[in-house]
C-alpha cells in the first residue's frame, strides 16, 4: 500500500513531467514564429543598409533579437538552471545611426544572437518537442490493445502488414499487448527523465548563444584598452606635474634667489630697499609653499592616505567657494589605488561644478553597498555637462575604467547636474 507521502511524490513527479511537456510545447509553438520573424527582419534590415533605411531599422531589429534571446536565457535559468551568459559590448550613448548599426553588427554577441535564430528554428524546435514526444509516444502504445491496432494494421487480416511500435511488430491483440507493455516501460522512462530532457534544448541554446570563450576575449579587449588608457593617464599626469612645478614653485624659487642676491648687494648701501626686497622674497617663499601643497593635494593629499576617502572629500568640499554638503557612508577603506582614483574623480567633478555650473549649492554623497563604491555629485546649476566636451570628464571616465568603474552624467540644459561614479571594490 502506498503511503501519503509516496503518493504525493508520484503526483509531484507527474506534475513536473506534464509541466515540462507543456513548457516544451509552448517553446516550440510560441517561439518558432517569433524566431522566424526575427530572422527574416534581420535579413531584410541588413539588406536595406546600402539604401539607408537599414541604418535606422537594424539597431531596432537587433535590439528585438536581443530581447528575444534574453527571454530564452531567463527561461533556461528558471526552468533548468542552465546559465547562459551574454557579453554585449556597450554602445556609445547618442551615437549616430551609422555607428550604432555597425557597432552592433561588429559585436560578436549580437552576431551569435542572429546565428542562433536559424538553429532555434530547426534543432531548437525539435529539442523543445522531445519531452512531449517521450510522453505522447507511450500513450499511443497504451491505446494499441484497445482497438487502435486494428486501425494501424488494417483490421483483423492485417491488410497494411504489421505496425511497428518500437521494435514490436503489432499484428493482433496479443502483440498489441506486448507493445503496450513496452509503452508502459517508455512511460516510466518519460516519467523519470522527461523533465531532464528539457535540458537538452537549453544546452543546445547555450552552445550557440552563450558567450563562453568570447566573454574572455571581450574581457581581454576591455582590459587592454583600459590598461593603455591608464598608461596614458599617468603620463599626462606626470606632464601636468612637471608643468606645474616648472611654472609655479620653480619660477618662484628662481625669483626668490634673484631677490636675495640683490638684497645681499644692497644690505649695506640701502637697508630700506633691502628690507622691501626681503619682504617680497618671504611672500614668494609662502606662495611657493602654497603651490607645492596644492600640487601634492592634487596628486595624493596626506589626508587621503591618513584618514581615507570620506574625510579627504570633506576637506576638499570645505575649500570650495560654493556651499557643499557631504554625506559619507563608508564602513571601511578601499584599496589605495581605488581611493586615489575616486578622490581624483570627485575632485574633478567638484571643480567642474564650481567652474561651469554657476550653482549655489552642491551635494556629494559617498556610499558603499553590494560591492560598489558610489559617488554622486549634484549641483543646482545650469546643466549642460557632457563627457568629451573637455578633457576632465573623459579623463575621469578613463581613470575609473581601469578599475571597471563607470561614470554617468545627467545634465539637462537648465540643470540640475548629477554625476554618478561607480567603482566595484571591497572595503577593508
Ligand atoms: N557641473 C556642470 N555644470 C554645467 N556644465 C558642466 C558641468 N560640468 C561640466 N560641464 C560642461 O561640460 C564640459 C566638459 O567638462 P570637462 O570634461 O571637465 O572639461 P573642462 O576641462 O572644460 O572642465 C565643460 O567644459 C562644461 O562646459
Ligand atoms: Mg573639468
Amino acid at each position: 500500500m502506498k503511503t501519503d507521502t509516496r503518493d504525493g511524490g508520484v503526483r509531484a513527479g507527474a506534475r513536473e513531467m506534464l509541466l515540462t511537456v507543456a513548457r516544451g510545447l509552448a517553446l516550440a509553438t510560441a517561439m518558432l514564429p517569433i524566431a522566424i520573424i526575427c530572422f527574416v527582419l534581420t535579413f531584410l534590415s541588413v539588406g536595406l543598409i546600402p539604401i539607408g533605411i537599414g541604418l535606422v531599422t537594424t539597431p531596432a531589429v537587433l535590439t528585438a533579437v536581443r530581447a528575444f534571446a534574453d527571454v530564452r536565457r531567463r527561461l533556461a535559468a528558471e526552468w533548468c538552471g542552465v546559465e547562459i551568459r551574454a557579453a554585449y559590448r556597450p554602445l556609445p550613448e547618442g551615437a549616430n545611426p551609422w555607428t550604432r548599426t555597425f557597432g552592433m553588427l561588429r559585436d560578436p554577441q549580437v552576431r551569435r544572437d542572429v546565428l542562433w535564430l536559424p538553429v532555434d528554428m530547426t534543432a531548437g524546435f525539435f529539442t523543445a518537442l522531445l519531452p512531449a514526444v517521450l510522453v505522447l509516444y507511450p500513450l499511443e502504445g497504451l491505446a494499441l490493445p484497445f482497438g487502435l491496432w486494428r486501425a494501424m494494421t488494417g483490421g483483423a487480416y492485417g491488410e497494411y502488414g504489421p505496425y511497428w511500435y518500437g521494435f514490436v511488430p503489432v499484428s493482433g491483440q496479443a502483440t498489441a499487448f506486448a507493445a503496450a507493455a513496452l509503452a508502459a516501460v517508455l512511460l516510466w522512462v518519460a516519467y523519470r527523465y522527461a523533465a531532464r530532457l528539457m535540458v537538452v534544448h537549453f544546452r543546445l541554446t547555450r552552445a550557440v548563444l552563450g558567450s563562453g570563450q568570447a566573454e574572455l576575449t571581450e574581457r581581454v579587449r576591455v582590459l587592454t584598452e583600459t590598461r593603455r588608457d591608464a598608461v596614458d593617464v599617468s603620463a599626462a599626469e606626470l606632464r601636468r606635474i612637471e608643468r606645474d612645478l616648472h611654472d609655479g614653485a620653480q619660477a618662484r624659487l628662481v625669483a626668490m634667489g634673484m631677490d636675495l642676491g640683490t638684497v645681499e648687494a644692497l644690505v649695506e648701501k640701502d637697508p630700506a630697499q633691502a628690507k622691501l626686497l626681503l619682504a617680497q622674497a618671504r611672500r614668494s617663499s609662502a606662495e611657493a609653499l602654497a603651490e607645492l601643497r596644492d600640487l601634492v593635494r592634487g596628486i595624493h593629499p596626506p589626508v587621503l592616505a591618513e584618514r581615507g576617502l570620506g574625510d579627504a572629500v570633506r576637506a576638499l568640499a570645505l575649500r570650495l567657494p560654493v556651499p557643499t554638503e557631504v554625506a559619507v557612508e563608508l564602513p571601511g577603506r578601499a584599496d589605495a589605488p581605488v581611493e586615489s582614483a575616486a578622490y581624483f574623480a570627485a575632485s574633478e567633478v567638484l571643480t567642474n561644478a564650481v567652474k561651469h555650473s554657476g550653482a549655489d549649492r552642491i551635494w556629494v554623497d559617498l556610499h558603499h553597498a553590494d560591492g560598489l563604491l558610489r559617488i554622486t555629485v549634484t549641483d543646482d546649476g545650469r546643466g549642460g555637462a557632457a563627457v568629451g566636451a573637455g578633457s576632465g570628464l573623459a579623463g575621469v571616465e578613463r581613470r575609473l575604467g581601469t578599475f571597471d568603474g563607470v561614470l554617468a552624467v545627467s545634465s539637462p540644459a537648465g540643470g540640475p547636474t548629477m554625476v554618478t561614479m561607480e567603482i566595484p571594490c571591497a572595503l577593508s
